[in-house]
């Protein structure tokens, strides 16, 4: 058989328990496999190792860290220094409304742990006279900004969810609940929160 002759040329000459082996060649389609993958090594260190084209593990962490700082403000990007700017509360209706408009909104949900109107519920009440975190403009915005989130309440800091400017607003809202007595108000945490007058 023609077949037969054919394997007799390509039969090495080793046997182990009666079984021979061919000499094949190897399918064309994974011998250009192979070439390809060589030719993609090769061009790969000179793009990244030998030309230094490409970034590195080094440059790309910082790439990445650059971008991070530069969405959410952190690092010694201008959005710090925006942030430690100095918080006022504001009074006109404006500010007021669009601060009331961010605390209710699905975007953001204070309203699902602090009340619609305040009063507290898994977050404290902020409309009474008591604070955990300090009532100084500033530490409320900071409160918001920075979280707590092993109690529950994520960052919204740093124009990355709250811009500073919609923050302002935020908290000037809140200054305007003080003393408004709102139904079912959530009780005082006296172990922590102390007396404090938003000014
Ligand atoms: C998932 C629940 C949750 C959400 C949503 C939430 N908070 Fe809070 N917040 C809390 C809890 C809990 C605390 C109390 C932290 C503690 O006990 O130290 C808190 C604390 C605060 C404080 C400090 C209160 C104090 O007594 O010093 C402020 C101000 C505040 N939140 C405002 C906001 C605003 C504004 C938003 C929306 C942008 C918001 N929170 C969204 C749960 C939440």
């Amino acid at each position: 058989m023609k077949i037969l002759d054919d394997e007799k040329d390509k039969l090495l000459d080793h046997e182990y328990d009666g079984i021979k082996e061919l000499d094949n060649h190897m399918p064309v389609w994974w011998l250009w496999l192979f070439y390809f993958t060589i030719g993609w090594g090769f061009l790969y260190m000179l793009y990244y190792q030998f030309t230094g084209v490409g970034p590195d593990q080094h440059e790309q962490y910082e790439m990445e860290i650059a971008a991070a700082n530069e969405k959410y403000g952190g690092g010694d990007s201008e959005d710090a220094e925006v942030a430690t700017t100095a918080w006022t509360f504001e009074t006109d209706a404006a500010s007021i409304e669009n601060g009331k408009t961010i605390y209710s909104g699905t975007g953001n949900l204070c309203f699902t742990c602090h009340g619609a109107a305040g009063e507290g519920l898994v977050g404290p009440n902020l409309t009474d006279n008591f604070w955990i975190h300090g009532c100084e403009a500033g530490e409320i915005a900071a409160s918001i900004q920075h979280g707590y989130p092993d109690k529950g309440m994520m960052p919204y800091g740093s124009g990355a969810r709250i811009s500073d400017e919609d923050l302002t607003d935020v908290i000037s809202y809140i200054a305007s609940l003080q003393g408004t007595e709102p139904a079912n108000p959530k009780a005082v945490d006296t172990s922590r929160a102390v007396e404090c007058s938003i000014e």
